[in-house]
């Protein structure tokens, strides 16, 4: 297995260019099944939960072809036709790759009234269950039986519109029934709705493929259902997580880097927190300059809360940031049950670390030390390589392949900046 191999101390400097949000493509890419005609998506970031979900959709009959770059497509576009649907069943295979998978649930009901997805299961960072996108999908008149690990989703007569109120803010959940909502007949009100940007940019997606949908940006989404969508072009927005991710490298090296093809506002409250910690943050020409103001770095509290709040998918790279920050940082995670897989990988390289239930006490020291570690899921293992990038000495982060989930060319694009790191394929391992 690949592992990234990083001497830290260098400060960061330079540019680093965003791509398109893996959040935001991977449902928009599911929305391809509600229609027969081609969605264009539009930066397309590449990577290996994208490939998961492109081989998902070509077992469902998707034709999947990569136009490239041209006209007035900005960075890689990829077309997806679902003309016809040849297969309804998403098999465990697929989707005990990536809990994603279940965002063909929606989709195929609504478009061909059944599917047969298999259950996700839980993960590294808890249980996560999928009963709102269930319990939704009963509200709009489809019967569903849970059997051999499937959820087995039948509405031979098509979805009807319904008042959906989500006990939790869950995207996934919202984003499934929205897309199935967009089909079905009459009004569909989703309340206590995600707000989250990935979620804002599947309704733009929707719209431009016919749907009707008012509250846009809301928590109250409102859908009347048409009776076919047609086929659009679509960018992606960039990715806030990356983004965020890059921001914090600048920080915890004392560097400064422009970050590109990207916008502050999808990172405001992390850009906020970051601010008081004393990370200074600029807009400039398409992206953003983030540099560490006046040397260092003060411990600042931290809470994970749905969109427009702090995203827990930046929590474990907040921590690596804190770990040599002055004074003491309170992180709480209220999403995720069990996210702080972290936590005993950075203690390993010298980071004071208490965790008690669902808060971390992270007490600065001076400085990191690099360290042999892993971690069990793509934002721990990015956590890992930022407190590398700052600790002194080498720390070879294991189990690359959850980094490639979500990170297109990471060590690249640090290494373009200063950064002394580089990949290890298994092969060159002794
Ligand atoms: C998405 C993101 C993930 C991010 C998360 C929270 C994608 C592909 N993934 O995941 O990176 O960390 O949002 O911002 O976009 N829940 C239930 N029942 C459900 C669904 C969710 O109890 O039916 C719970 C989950 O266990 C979790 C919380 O709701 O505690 C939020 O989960 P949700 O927003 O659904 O996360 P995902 O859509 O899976």
């Amino acid at each position: 297995m690949d592992r990234i191999r990083i001497r830290g101390g260098n400060p960061l400097r330079g540019s680093i260019e965003v791509g398109g949000a893996k959040n935001a493509a991977l449902p928009l890419m599911t929305a391809s099944l509600l229609t027969d005609e081609t969605l264009v998506l539009k930066n397309l970031p590449i990577l290996a939960d994208i490939n998961t979900l492109c081989n998902l959709l070509l077992q469902h009959g998707v034709a999947i072809h990569m136009n490239g770059a041209g006209g007035d497509c900005a960075g890689r576009a990829v077309d997806f036709t679902a003309k016809d649907i040849t297969n309804t069943t998403a098999p465990y295979d697929l989707v005990r790759k990536m809990r994603a998978s279940v965002l063909v649930l929606g989709p195929l009901v609504a478009r061909c009234g059944e599917a047969k997805v298999s259950l996700p299961g839980g993960c590294a960072i808890g249980a996560r269950p999928v009963d709102l996108h269930i319990k939704g999908l009963e509200l709009m008149g489809a019967q569903i039986e849970i059997t051999g690990g499937y959820i087995v989703a039948k509405a031979p007569k098509g979805l009807h519109g319904a008042e959906i109120v989500f006990p939790k803010v869950s995207v996934g959940a919202t984003e499934n029934l929205l897309m199935a909502a967009t089909l079905a007949k009459g009004e569909t009100v989703l309340v206590n709705a995600a707000r989250e940007p990935e979620v804002t940019d599947l309704v733009h997606c929707l719209v431009a493929m016919g749907a009707k949908i008012s509250g846009i940006g809301t928590d109250t989404l409102r859908i009347q259902g048409v009776d076919r969508l047609h086929g659009a072009r679509h960018m992606v927005v960039p990715d806030r997580i990356e983004t965020g991710t890059y921001a914090m490298a600048a920080a915890i090296t004392g560097g400064e880097l422009d970050i590109l093809n990207t916008r502050l506002d999808l990172i405001s409250a992390a850009a906020k927190v970051l601010a008081q910690a004393g990370v200074e943050f600029t807009e400039i020409d398409n992206g953003i300059r983030v540099s560490r103001a006046n040397g260092a770095l003060h411990g600042i509290d931290v809470m994970t809360e749905p969109f427009p709040g702090f995203p827990t998918d930046l929590q474990a790279q907040m921590m690596a940031l804190m770990c040599t920050a002055g004074g003491a940082a309170m992180i709480t995670e209220t999403i995720f049950e069990n996210r702080f897989m972290h936590a005993p990988e950075l203690m390993r390289m010298g980071a004071r670390i208490t965790v008690h239930g669902a808060s971390a006490l992270v007490r600065g020291v001076e400085r990191l030390t690099g360290a042999p570690v892993m971690a069990t899921d793509l934002r721990a293992s990015v956590s890992l390589v930022l407190a590398g990038l700052a600790a002194e000495g080498e720390t070879t982060v294991n189990r690359v392949y959850h980094l490639d989930r979500g990170y297109e060319r990471l060590e690249e694009k640090l290494a373009a900046c200063g950064a002394d790191i580089e990949r290890v394929r298994e092969r060159d391992d002794d």
